[in-house]
């Protein structure tokens, strides 16, 4: 054989090795993202990372920093980042206090559980996730107003100062940026009845400004957070809003009320997990999958080893169908939630698990709680408790902030306020619109998660602390819509099962299961097929193409030496910054 053919065969070799290496070793390969020493942010747009840090810098807290990064976010990174929309915080602070808010899109006053549904009782195609009818009342201004008059420390003007400079002066348009554009150009066009200023002509490495969300930031500025529920912004959104045939009327913007609620903390091995309660399922499946998990250990098993998949879809499945039952906003329902976290109920849940053979989801149903009857309110009960981006930020005083929001699709409902700078999130398609109908995610519900006044849309956001030995460990979150869950999970197993570093934690390929459809959903090309064929002869169903997983993870670990280390996926324009 001569020698470019030994080459060639080597190098080819290489190549298969490489990929089959970081779909399935333990991928103990230290490549650790950005390391700091005491602060950091990691978030979806560099630009939005950095102002974080500089006000950081100037002595804000982890609550300064939150308002800031969303407002830099909303500016750079019109995808996801709002004031159009919604999300939820979970913090920790230096004292171990933990807590957590929820700034969710409500329905509007005037909506009801029909009204996605034509006169012969099946959902109109799109209603729910284009345009006027499918936006929900936005939360975003309320929730980091909330946060920042409970917890921050700098004055309003000065956190948002280098935010309206952002708008006012541009940001450059990155190349996955210009790709977005081009992709939603035709339907953001057609829902406005014509271009607006993001359109596939704005190129990457081009400055974009946008000087009506300056203009809108700063009567924020100056006149608080009431300027966007109840003055001339307020009235301007609304204008616009009636002008295209919404039912949402000033009542709906003066009504909303960020809320502070009780975060879920459950225990796995050595960690203590705090993740987003209802109106979010995000920390309830989180707990109810890990829990389910914990007696296997899976930490024996090789990194996306068919035993490790196995035991995590399966107890995927059980939670994804608990889910699809039980939750909705719990202001509205009321949610089993201690015995949906009952050890003993979780246990039994996995009965049916075996390394055998699959559990087909059909044969899976919701579990059953004994004594236990569904009652779903057209009317809030609430009491004040003792496209998504996330960021995850730790101030140099050690607290700590876990946010994720949300536009839902990617622009939202496409729908531009141009005279105020920002989109619209089409939220409302998280509902339920009829049970058993899926979602924009594929994902069922039912009554309690059913469309009423003022009621919040279930969601699958999960923002998420962990300490370690009563130390903060790790803060985390992602987009990603259903498969948020389980991107999470994911992440956490592979630091703590599989000891990767936090980056590689986070790069490492990821794989989701919903209960329905009954489908192992894949990262395209990042999985052997060694190992697709042994979970398809287990009677497996693998699916690479039709739904993609989205989830751009954004994570921050502590490492012994109090040292922190920034995880920020390689998927998007995610960017760490640190000092
Ligand atoms: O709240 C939810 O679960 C969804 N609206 C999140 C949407 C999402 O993550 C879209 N990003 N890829």
């Amino acid at each position: 054989m001569n020698r470019v053919l030994v080459l060639l065969i080597a190098l080819l070799l290489c190549i298969t090795s490489c990929k089959t290496d970081k779909s399935q070793s333990n991928s103990k390969t230290n490549n650790r993202g950005l390391m700091a020493q005491k602060a950091m942010v990691v978030s979806a747009r560099a630009e939005a990372s950095k102002i974080g840090v500089d006000i950081l810098k100037q002595g804000g807290n982890a609550f300064d920093a939150m308002f800031a990064t969303e407002m830099a976010l909303a500016v750079v990174y019109p995808y996801a980042g709002n004031l159009g929309g919604g999300g939820f915080m979970v913090y920790r602070l230096n004292t171990g206090e933990v807590g957590s808010l929820d700034y969710r899109e409500k329905a509007p006053i005037a909506a009801h559980k029909d009204m996605y549904l034509d006169e012969a009782g099946n959902v109109v195609k799109d209603k729910s996730t284009v345009g006027v009818h499918a936006v929900g009342i936005p939360g975003t201004i309320a929730g980091i107003f909330a946060a920042h008059k409970k917890f921050g420390s700098l004055p309003i003007d000065v956190l948002l100062k280098p935010v309206i400079e952002l708008a006012q002066e541009g940001f450059i348009v990155t190349q996955k940026q210009h790709d977005k554009f081009i992709l939603y150009d035709s339907i953001i066009t057609a829902v406005n009845g014509k271009q607006t200023m993001f359109n596939k002509s704005v190129a990457a490495e081009s400055l974009l400004k946008n000087k009506a969300l300056a203009e809108t930031l700063k009567r924020i500025s100056k006149n608080g957070r009431d300027e966007f529920y109840k003055g001339e912004t307020a009235k301007k959104l609304i204008n616009y809003l009636q002008s295209k045939g919404s039912i949402i009327t000033l009542e709906d913007l003066e009504k909303y009320e960020a809320k502070w609620r009780t975060p879920i903390q459950f225990n796995y091995d050595n960690l203590n997990i705090i993740s987003m309660a209802p109106p979010s399922s995000g920390g309830l499946c989180l707990a109810q999958i890990m829990k389910m998990m914990e007696p296997y250990d899976i930490g024996q098993y090789e990194h996306n080893s068919p035993e490790a998949i196995q035991v995590m879809v399966e107890a995927e499945k059980r939670a994804y169908a608990d889910r699809s039952y039980y939750l909705g906003d719990s202001d509205f329902v009321n949610i089993p939630m201690k015995e949906l976290l009952d050890t003993q109920y979780l246990n039994e849940r996995m009965e049916s698990f075996s390394f055998e053979n699959i559990t087909p989801s059909d044969s899976i149903s919701y579990g059953i709680i004994p004594n236990y009857t569904m009652e779903v309110s057209e009317f809030a009960n609430y009491q004040e408790p003792e496209e998504t981006t996330h960021y995850s930020i730790v101030d140099q005083f050690g607290n700590a902030v876990a946010v994720t929001v949300t536009l839902n699709s990617g622009y939202g409902s496409k729908l531009f306020v141009e005279d105020l700078g920002f989109f619209l999130n089409n939220e409302m398609d998280d509902f339920s619109s009829k049970p058993g109908v899926p979602n924009v995610y594929g994902l069922i519900g039912g009554k309690a998660n059913s469309i009423a006044p003022e009621k919040r849309m279930l969601s699958a956001m999960t923002p998420t602390i962990i300490e370690k030995e009563g130390k903060l460990f790790m803060v985390l979150g992602t987009p990603g819509g259903s498969t948020i869950i389980t991107s999470v999970l994911q992440t956490i197993l592979n630091v703590h099962e599989f000891e990767m570093t936090m980056q590689d934690a986070v790069d490492a390929p990821r794989l989701h299961h919903q209960w329905l459809p009954d489908q192992i959903r894949m990262e395209v090309d990042l999985f052997s097929e060694d190992l697709k064929q042994k979970l398809t002869e287990k009677g497996y169903f693998i699916n690479e193409e039709a739904a993609p997983i989205t989830a751009r993870v954004e994570a921050i670990l502590v490492l012994d030496d109090g040292s922190l280390e920034g995880g920020a996926d390689y998927r998007g324009d995610d960017t760490a910054v640190g000092f």
